[in-house]
């Protein structure tokens, strides 16, 4: 069985993780900028001031793109390039850095893919609250306005927010990434304002004209281990805290029933009335799918208080994640029905394995990312089978790249990236992945 006609093949990066070059032709910094710069919080002390080199070595990585058959590419904008200070001045170099990247593909015959918020909130934003600030709600949406009016001439399918969930728990819940907070009420106010920029950047694109505009969330089945009544509960607890926080507000208007016990105390009395505002279409959902959750009830781990339970059976990746396709197939499917068969890209999708830091006579042999890729594209086929409207897939990643807070260590790339030199270099999985995608999966 072959893919649908018109799926749509690519691979993800996002701009702080490739680009380099933070403050280049007049860019404002962003709050990773000055994360990383704080001694102690990326592995080595890694900046991303280089990263891939990517915003100096663009056209190159184009051709490498196009080399590659790839039929479509996700990257983001970095916020702070286009508006120095978040809101305001438009900082023309910036943007027209974006321009010049579209340009490309579209010569390249490669379809763009634009997300406007992975992560790299401008620092000068974060000072006035960040995601605690309700006004960033129209901050986002200016901004979207800002760009879509210079590049919604050639770039169809937007996502307003990569992931909100990390976003909020990684930084403001755990605070292992930027900002770097760790007050759980923190968290649900990120949350909200999350979702209220959602709605409010959504309706400033379609009122510029924008047709596909969509939410890119990191889904994680969560599956109890045993039946004990603890272990069912703080699976439900895990679900609502992780797979349902975004989705359900945006598509049935409410929050999820155990998120306030989630938070417990923490909860705070936020203003519901704006769920009416955040209820909104959404032409199509990115979902973003790693690893599943085999959880039990563990109370010294807030706030889902459930950890979860290694499978000593299954392979895992360099990240710690628990390789399973098969979780990915249900949840695609439970994403239809859950809210109301949604279209669906697969926005992110990978594996970070251990290979060498230099190529082997040029070559990087990459045998278990060819085989998470190869289990985790039938599982796709088995979902759009099963009826769930997928609509396209773009691994991650393209390259080699920063891994936010674990820097360089971690390699999700189907391009290697020496970072000594900076050459790229497609490893088998990139050769496997044009095979896929000349064949529309039939070589699956
Ligand atoms: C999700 C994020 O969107 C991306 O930035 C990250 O590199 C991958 N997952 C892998 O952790």
């Amino acid at each position: 069985m072959p893919f649908p006609d018109r799926f749509l093949w690519g691979a993800a990066t996002s701009a702080f993780q490739i680009e380099g070059s933070p403050l280049a032709d007049g860019a404002g910094p962003s709050i990773w900028q000055r994360f990383a710069r704080t001694p102690g919080l990326t592995v080595g002390g890694e900046t991303g001031d280089v990263a891939c080199d990517h915003y100096r070595r663009m056209p190159e990585d184009v051709a490498l793109m196009e080399a590659l058959g790839l039929q479509a590419y996700r990257f983001s904008v970095n916020w702070g390039r286009v508006l120095p200070e978040g809101t305001g001045a438009v900082n023309g170099p910036g943007l027209d850095f974006y321009d010049r990247l579209v340009d490309a593909l579209a010569e390249a015959g490669i379809e763009p893919m634009l997300t406007l918020y992975h992560w790299d909130l401008p620092a000068a934003l974060d000072r006035r609250g960040g995601w605690l600030n309700r006004d960033v709600a129209d901050w986002l949406a200016d901004y979207a306005r800002v760009v879509y009016d210079r590049l919604g001439d050639r770039v169809r399918h937007w996502i307003t927010l990569n992931e909100p969930w990390v976003v909020m728990d990684g930084g403001y819940v755990r605070g292992g990434l930027a900002p770097g907070h760790r007050v759980h009420e923190e968290g649900a106010w990120a949350a909200h304002h999350l979702l209220l920029s959602h709605a409010r950047a959504t309706a400033a694109l379609r009122a510029e004209g924008a047709e596909s505009v969509g939410l890119a969330v990191n889904l994680e089945p969560k599956v109890a281990a045993t039946d004990r009544p603890e272990d069912v509960a703080a699976t439900a607890r895990a679900d609502a805290y992780m797979n349902r926080i975004f989705l359900d507000p945006v598509v049935h208007g409410r929050y999820p029933e155990a998120l306030p016990e989630v938070f417990g105390a923490s909860w705070p009395d936020l203003p519901l009335d704006d769920l009416d505002e955040i209820q909104t279409d959404t032409d199509f959902f990115g979902i973003n799918y790693y690893t599943r959750a085999v959880c039990v009830d563990d109370p010294s781990d807030p706030p889902e208080r459930a950890r979860r339970v290694r499978q000593l059976r299954h392979l895992y990746t360099d990240m710690g994640w628990e390789v399973y396709a098969p979780a990915f197939r249900d949840l695609l499917v439970w994403v239809k029905d859950e809210y109301g068969d949604p279209a669906m890209y697969v926005t992110e999708n990978g594996a970070a394995f251990p290979d060498p830091p230099q190529t082997i006579g040029g070559e990087v042999p990459d045998p278990m990312r060819i085989a998470y890729l190869h289990d985790h594209l039938l599982a796709v086929r088995d979902a759009i089978e099963a009826g769930a409207d997928v609509r396209g897939y773009f691994a991650w990643s393209l390259f080699d790249n920063v891994e936010w807070s674990q820097g360089t260590t971690k390699r999700f790339g189907l391009v290697h990236v020496d970072f000594e030199t900076l050459e790229r270099t497609p490893k088998h999985s990139a050769a496997f992945y044009r095979e896929v995608i000349d064949s529309n999966g039939g070589a699956l």
